[in-house]
């Protein structure tokens, strides 16, 4: 490989990373990831969900589950704030579920 091509390739797969941390599903745009990282760590998740699954918790988390798209994530974690009594605010819920996206689902 001359320089020139090197240079070519690394910039080729510099854009096809940026492009794919880009692909972010619409109702997670713009969400505030570092809210939803706050709200997971003071909203118990993580300790329930250890005590069910031990280890750090996250394999409750399955991509491959019932939960298939982005909507029913953000369902999902909308139901567990009204049942827990969380009163977590829209923008909130949709903080969490864009962090658990990036984290463990990765929905497009
Ligand atoms: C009191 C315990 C408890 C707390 C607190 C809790 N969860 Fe859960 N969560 C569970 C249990 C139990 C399940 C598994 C339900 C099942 O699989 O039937 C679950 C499942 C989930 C799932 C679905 C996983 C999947 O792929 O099927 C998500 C998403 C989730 N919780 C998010 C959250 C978030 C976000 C919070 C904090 C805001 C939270 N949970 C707080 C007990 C809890």
């Amino acid at each position: 490989m001359t320089l020139k091509t090197r240079a070519f390739a690394g910039l080729a797969l510099w854009i096809a990373c940026a492009l794919a941390r880009a692909q972010v599903p619409a109702i997670f745009e713009g969400a505030d990831l570092a809210l939803g990282e706050r709200l997971i760590a003071q909203s118990q998740c993580v300790a329930c969900h250890q005590r069910r699954v031990g280890g750090d918790g996250s394999a409750i988390y399955r991509p491959a589950g019932r939960i298939s798209a982005a909507g029913a994530l953000r369902g999902m974690v909308e139901q567990c704030n009204q049942e827990l009594n969380l009163t977590l605010f829209p923008e909130e819920v949709t903080a969490i579920s864009a962090v658990l996206n990036r984290d463990h689902y990765r929905f497009r």
